[in-house]
């Protein structure tokens, strides 16, 4: 019998994107209904999903060498008490609906035996001798075994490794997985949720549970009142999925407008070359206190020198909000910008504290499942990668194209981060440029864009100096691509200001 799952958890059983399973139900080839799709059609698209056509224990063995084994083998196991809770929850629903049946089984087995009974006295016709038949019949199938549903099995597998959540009233979902708790694994599902120190005193992260049990995971300050602790509150940051499946009630932020500025200090964690005039400045944010912003987002940073001068740059956050405490960060030599002199003067090493002021900016993932293209020129790679993770780890984009120009002989500086993600990733592919002029090299990825993305629904990120995203924007007009589905990020030349 089908089995209805939602796409989410389809996905993870199949070993695809949720974007992927999106665009076969765009495309007509996979059923939603109520936000699910069911077994039988999905095992008919990915055929290879079936374990085995045998029985169940040899499925089991099998399952090492099948390709959910190893997704299976690469998660990592919860905490033994989270696990205990889980396989006892899922025993528990499993003793119900054993329970269940035997009873209806009894049923069934005492109607058959009345009509029989009535069938037997004079007045019996033909109507109760077909009823007889038709219990009988049904009993016969119902008693007579049938393969389990392998994606049925594999869920219920999952179940107790991995937790899901869903979220109202947004209806967005996300697993936790291994030792995470609520906070983590929302983040790196790409969610915008609300947080603040990340360790059980501020209280930003208060949610409300409305099914499900969630377990404690570190001792927290904060004082959940009594009425808050009847209706269901919790701490996400303190807390993980007890029961395999759990529904929050909390409020998303919409966009930028919903992130509060922030003041920060943080620690210089490392200071790494990325060419000969980019640097990777990698600052740690304290135990108690998290950075909140969206992929894309800037931050002002600032430094206080030995004779009491302020020096302070704008600069992009190039790691996304899901990496926890820390905050990476591609900056550039440039003559008339102080916190970057200072940098390559090395006068901003490691351990020397680092003050954040923020986030700002618009440059953020649009809602949608649209497509992806990121345009890029030189060292303004830095939000882009930030949103590229934040779609990656969001896993709604059908596809994401990424168009790197350098202006410089070394401008494509973590090539090998782009590598990697399209060895990866199916729907991920990219294309690098080299071109001194950033008006030249704008009508050169314009032409690459050209060549098979213009036709399609995309939407489109472009960041670099004023003149490549002008030339772009004029190439994305020209084409028709309409102005509500591109996004900049103008990357400001340096005045210089040291207070
Ligand atoms: S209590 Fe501060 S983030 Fe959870």
């Amino acid at each position: 019998m089908s089995r209805w799952l939602t796409v989410w958890r389809a996905a993870q059983l199949v070993g695809v994107s949720r974007g992927a399973l999106q665009q076969r139900v765009r495309l007509g080839e996979l059923t939603l209904s109520d936000g699910r799709v069911s077994t039988d059609e999905l095992l008919a698209l990915y055929p290879e999903t079936n374990l085995a056509d045998s029985g169940m224990l040899e499925r089991v063995a099998q399952i090492k060498e099948e390709a959910f084994g190893r997704r299976v083998r690469e998660r990592l196991l919860p905490s033994q008490e989270v696990l205990a809770q889980r396989i006892f929850s899922q025993t528990q629903e499993l003793a119900d609906v054993r329970r269940y049946l035997q009873r209806y089984h009894s049923l069934v087995v005492d109607i058959g035996r009345r009509v029989k009974l009535l069938r037997h006295q004079p007045a019996a016709d033909g109507d109760l001798r077909e009823l007889e038949h038709f219990i009988d019949r049904g009993l016969a199938q119902a008693l007579a075994t049938e393969q389990a549903d392998p994606l049925t099995v594999m869920d219920d597998m999952l179940k107790v490794m991995m937790a899901q959540v869903t979220v109202r009233p947004s209806g967005n979902e996300f697993c936790v997985e291994g030792h995470d708790t609520l906070l983590q694994a929302g983040l790196r599902a790409g969610l915008k949720l609300s947080y603040g120190c990340g360790n059980g005193t501020c209280g930003m992260c208060k949610v409300r549970v409305i099914a499900g049990q969630v377990a404690k995971t570190q001792a927290f300050d904060y004082p959940l009142s009594e009425a808050e602790k009847a209706q269901g509150y919790t701490l996400m940051c303190a807390h993980t999925a007890a029961s395999s499946e759990l529904t929050l009630e909390l409020l998303e932020a919409r966009g930028p407008q919903d992130i509060p500025m922030q003041q920060i200090v943080t620690a210089v964690r490392a200071v790494r070359n990325l060419a000969p005039n980019t640097r990777l400045l990698h600052l740690q944010t304290p135990r108690s206190h998290r950075l909140r912003f969206l992929a894309g987002q800037s931050v002002t940073l600032g430094f206080a020198r030995s004779d009491g001068s302020d020096v302070h740059g704008t600069y992009p956050v190039a790691s996304c909000p899901c990496d926890d405490r820390n905050l990476h960060f591609f900056i550039e030599e440039h003559p008339n910008d102080p916190f970057a002199k200072a940098l390559f003067s090395d006068a901003i090493a490691s351990g020397l504290s680092v003050t954040v002021h923020g986030p700002t900016g618009e440059f953020v993932l649009r809602e949608g499942n649209r497509p992806l293209v990121f345009a890029v020129c030189d060292a303004a790679f830095a939000p882009v990668k930030s949103l590229i993770e934040h779609a990656l780890a969001l896993d709604e984009a059908p596809s994401l194209s990424l168009f790197w120009l350098a202006t410089r002989s070394d401008g494509h500086f973590l090539e090998n981060q782009c590598r990697a993600w399209s060895e990866a990733l199916d729907q991920f592919e990219y294309e690098l440029t080299q071109d001194p002029d950033p008006v030249a090299g704008a009508r050169q990825v314009g032409r690459a864009m050209r060549a098979d993305l213009f036709d399609i629904d995309c939407d489109f990120y472009l960041a670099g100096p004023q003149a490549f995203v002008s030339a772009l924007q004029e190439e994305l007009r020209t084409a028709g691509v309409p102005k509500s589905q591109i996004s900049s990020h103008v990357v400001a030349e340096p005045v210089g200001e040291t207070v």
